[in-house]
């Protein structure tokens, strides 16, 4: 890992990240799935998250899990995984950690289970934790702590006190005040963000009159949330900018513009997640585009692009 003359160089939480993209939770397993795809390699990403680990393993939910809809697709996995013993002590130890930076990606559902799942994490080799509070897919815990300020800040709080590693919390779109929320979360402790999860929805078979998904309901994802996330990222951003701590933007990110709009929108780095579904060498593509930005707008680094959001006056009404 060298940031000497890589414009795409950025440093996440103190982490040293190669480029500004971010493989996203649930998108890509533990981190070995899509290494045997041909042509793709982990040093193509500044970091991977992995896949969402409870204390105990999960089968998840019934079928259909996943459906894909206009620019989207919608998913209720719920969050199964080998539980994080199995993450620990079984995966982690495979998983090259010259390549890339990991980042597990914790849930639960309560409190006491976010910190102990953060704690077993902070005691082996990942690089940091990222929290999900908003995943709309299990029945308790997840979206319904996310939504809610004051209980967002109690799982930050508990999980930074079971770690000194970095602390990224994934915030919800569903709800009122993302701003308000990302403020409590950085008192509590969050050292960056993840911003957007997705976005509640729901298909419907009408020949049965059933929702599609087992679950009923999905978290929607893909192209179809894009400008929804983006408006997200420069809310959040609006807090963080005052005490420098970072955003990993997401949300249908599927082309070197989108992950631009993203970075002046005021993300550090830049997530892919459904894109990889059908393109999983997309990375080099979006890597090679951002580049190819900077150099036409002459802006040194992919560092000083972040934030550069100048708004139109307001419009009169
Ligand atoms: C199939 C699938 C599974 C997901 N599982 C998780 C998960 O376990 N934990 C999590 O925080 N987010 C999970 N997500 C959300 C993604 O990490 C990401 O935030 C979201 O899909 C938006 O990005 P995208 O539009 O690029 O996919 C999942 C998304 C998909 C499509």
């Amino acid at each position: 890992m060298t940031q000497t003359g890589n414009p795409l160089f950025l440093d996440f939480c103190g982490l040293a990240f190669d480029s500004p993209l971010v493989l996203l939770s649930g998108c890509v397993g533990f981190g070995e799935e899509y290494t045997r795809v041909k042509g793709f390699s982990n040093r193509d990403v500044g970091a991977i998250c992995l896949k969402g680990t409870t204390l105990e393993p999960r089968l998840g939910n019934k079928p259909h899990r996943v459906y894909e809809t206009p620019m989207g697709m919608l998913n209720a996995i719920g969050l199964q995984n080998p539980g994080v013993d199995h993450v620990v002590g079984n995966i982690l130890p495979e998983l090259d950690f010259n390549e890339t930076r990991f980042i597990a990606n914790v849930s639960g559902s309560t409190v006491e289970e976010y910190h102990e799942v953060t704690r077993r994490f902070d005691d082996s080799p990942i690089d940091a934790i990222e929290i999900n509070i908003s995943c709309p897919n299990v029945k308790e815990g997840g979206v319904a702590f996310g939504n809610d300020p004051d209980m967002s800040a109690r799982v930050v709080e508990a999980c930074r006190r079971a770690t000194e590693k970095p602390l990224i919390t994934k915030l919800s779109p569903n709800q009122t005040d993302i701003g308000e929320n990302a403020r409590r979360c950085i008192e509590a402790g969050s050292d960056g963000f993840a911003v957007i999860n997705t976005l509640m929805g729901m298909a419907i078979d009408i020949e049965k009159r059933q929702p599609v998904i087992g679950n009923n309901q999905g978290g929607l994802s893909g192209p179809a949330i894009k400008p929804v996330a983006l408006l997200k990222v420069h809310q959040v951003y609006q807090v963080c900018k005052h005490h420098r701590i970072p955003i990993i933007g997401q949300g249908g990110v599927n082309s070197a513009e989108d992950a631009i709009e993203f970075l002046i929108a005021g993300a550090s780095a830049v997530g892919v997640g459904t894109a990889l579904f059908y393109d999983p060498l997309i990375c080099r593509k979006l890597n090679d585009g951002i580049q190819t930005y900077l150099e036409r707008h002459q802006i040194a680094n992919v560092q000083a692009l972040t934030g550069t959001l100048q708004l139109n006056n307001q419009p009169g009404c």
